[in-house]
Formats: C-alpha cells, structure tokens, sequence
C-alpha cells in the first residue's frame, strides 16, 4: 500500500443492502465507517440489517462475538449528509435513480475534499454521468460491490473516462483494505460482470416466461448441474427484479442487442411491484420470511 492509501474514514451515502452490507465490511477492515440516509427509519433498519448479518458471521465462526460490538462501534449512521465530510472516500449506494443520485453527487462534490474520492456503487449509470455533475472530475470513479455485501469479494473498480489514474490506483487500495478483489473496467453498461451475468438470468427469465419449465427446475438444473449457489430465479429475486430490470435497460440501451432486452415478464413483475425478496414477491413468495432476512 502507498503512503497516500490510507483511510481513516469512509462515508457511505444509502443504507439500503449494498450500503449496509458496504459499511460492515469497511468497519470491519478496521476502518471508522459514517452511514447516510434522510430518514431516521431507514437507519433502523440499516442497523437490524448489519445487527442479523453480524449474527450469521458469529454463528458462522467468521467473526468473534466481541469483533462484532467493536465492528458496530466504528459505524455512526446519520439523517446529516454533511457528516460524511472528512471522509477520504465516500461511497454512494443510494436507489439507481438519474435525478436522486444527480442531487447527491452535486451536494457532496461541493464540500467533500477534493483530495477524497467520489465512488458509486451503481451498476447502471455512466460514471462519466456521475463525473459530469461534480467539479472534480478525476475523482470519481466506481466502486462496483456484489450483493451480499460481506461474502462476496469481488469489487468492480470502473475507470471513467476523466477518472484520474491516482484515484484509480487508491480505489483498488481500498477495495483491497477491506478485504476485496478489485478487477478493473471500463465504464460501459454491465461492466465485466453483468454483461457476463445478465444474458444468463434473462434467458432463465424468457424460459419460465414461455413454460418451458418450472421455476424450480430451472433453479435445480443450475444449482445441481453448474455448482451455482443459487438458482438463477432465485438470484434474480435475491438482486432486486428492479435494479436487475434497470440494468437490463441501460445495456439494451447501450447495445441493442436482444439477449439484454428485459422480457416482458419482468417489466410487469416491477410494475407490479413484485421487486423479489425484498418486497416479498418475485418469482417466489416471501411474505412468510422475516422481513430482516428479505431487506
Ligand atoms: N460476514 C462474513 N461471512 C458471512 C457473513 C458476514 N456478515 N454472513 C454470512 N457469512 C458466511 C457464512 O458463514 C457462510 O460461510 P460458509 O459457506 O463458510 O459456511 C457463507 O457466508 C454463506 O452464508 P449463509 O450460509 O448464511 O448463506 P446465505 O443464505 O446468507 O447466503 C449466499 C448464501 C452467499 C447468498 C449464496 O447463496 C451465494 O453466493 N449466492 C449467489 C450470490 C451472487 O451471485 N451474488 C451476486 C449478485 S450480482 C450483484 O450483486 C451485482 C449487480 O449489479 C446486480
């Protein structure tokens, strides 16, 4: 690590699940996290969330009982957005909506150091959108994290088209401080990852659409005949039907081709309101899990 890679704070804009899951493993790399969110309520549950997740490490033998309340103890969560200044990154993980995020990226562009970085979690916005509502350009970059958060290691580092070498070279110091992989990529849709992934979960999509099989074959098929950990229906619900849908539009957007054009199917599942487990409903029903396990 160079001597400039060091942070001693990181604020995390959006205490949603990647947020959330975004601040238990920065603090538990050691490193004092702030979390941010408008609403007091949504802090609760951010908190709930990182509290159950904690849970699963202990139960898990991945992490001593008493790691866990000093873990807790590096995170302070605030309604403030202006607590996040003083960060040395700060990490924005709110909802992928152009005009939210816009407003955020303008706001914390205007008081945050320019030496500290600028980072999105997106995973369907240009970054070079993101850049072009700051004044510091060549900070900004993304930081591209896999749900959930504290057991997968893969960080997308997304080099935009000002993003400054520096920034990249210290966002994958900090991918790795906290105990990640960074692999690095261009900002175009999908990044490495989705474009790879995406294809796959749609075609699982357009099966179940067309009644080729039943979601649990399709699910079966991949769990026992790929080694996936999950069923691609069961990923897709696990994702979010929303932010997969989002995604499928900005690289159908982006590539016209028609392996990423969301199917039908999952348009009214989102317009319905059917998001997944977070929502209860997706292609299976989760109205009887506890809603901890579901956020
Ligand atoms: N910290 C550290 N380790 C933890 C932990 C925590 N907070 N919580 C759980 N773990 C560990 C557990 O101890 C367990 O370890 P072992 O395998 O060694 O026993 C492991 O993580 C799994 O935990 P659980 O058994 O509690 O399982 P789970 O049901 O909570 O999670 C899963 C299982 C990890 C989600 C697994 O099914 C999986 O890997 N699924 C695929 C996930 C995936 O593909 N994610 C990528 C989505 S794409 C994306 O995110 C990007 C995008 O832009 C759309």
């Amino acid at each position: 690590m160079r001597d400039q890679d060091v942070f001693t704070q990181v604020g995390v804009a959006g205490a949603g699940f990647m947020g959330s899951g975004i601040a238990e493993s920065t603090a538990r790399a050691g490193i004092p996290v702030v979390l941010y969110e408008p609403e007091e309520a949504a802090l609760t549950r951010s908190r709930d969330r990182i509290d159950a997740s904690l849970h699963k490490a202990v139960a898990g033998g991945k992490l001593a009982a008493g790691e866990a309340q000093d873990l807790l103890d590096r995170i302070a969560w605030s309604t403030d957005l202006r607590a996040l200044d003083g960060s040395d990154v700060v990490i924005e993980a709110i909802v992928e909506d152009v005009t939210l995020k816009g407003k955020v990226f303008r706001e914390i562009d205007a008081w945050l150091s320019p030496e500290s970085l600028l980072a999105s979690n997106t995973s369907s916005i240009p970054i070079a959108q993101l850049a072009s509502w700051t004044q510091h350009r060549e900070r900004v970059l993304g930081l591209h994290f896999f749900s959930p958060v504290p057991v997968m290691k893969l960080v997308e580092v997304v080099v935009g088209i000002e993003t400054g070498a520096d920034a990249v070279l210290r966002g994958q110091a900090f991918a790795e401080a906290i105990g990640k992989v960074p692999i690095r990529t261009k900002d175009r849709a999908g990044f490495i990852v989705n474009m790879l992934l995406i294809p796959y979960l749609m075609a699982a999509v357009r099966m179940y659409e067309e009644g080729f099989a039943s979601r649990e074959d399709i699910d079966t098929g991949m769990k026992l005949g790929a080694a996936h950990p999950m069923g691609p229906l069961t990923l897709c619900d696990f994702i979010g039907l929303d932010v997969l849908y989002a995604v499928c539009d900005s690289l159908y957007e982006e590539f016209k081709r028609p392996e990423y054009a969301p199917p039908p199917l999952l348009k009214r599942m989102v317009v319905s309101g059917h998001f997944g487990r977070k929502s209860g409903r997706g292609f299976y029903d989760y109205a009887g899990a506890p809603a901890q396990a579901r956020a």
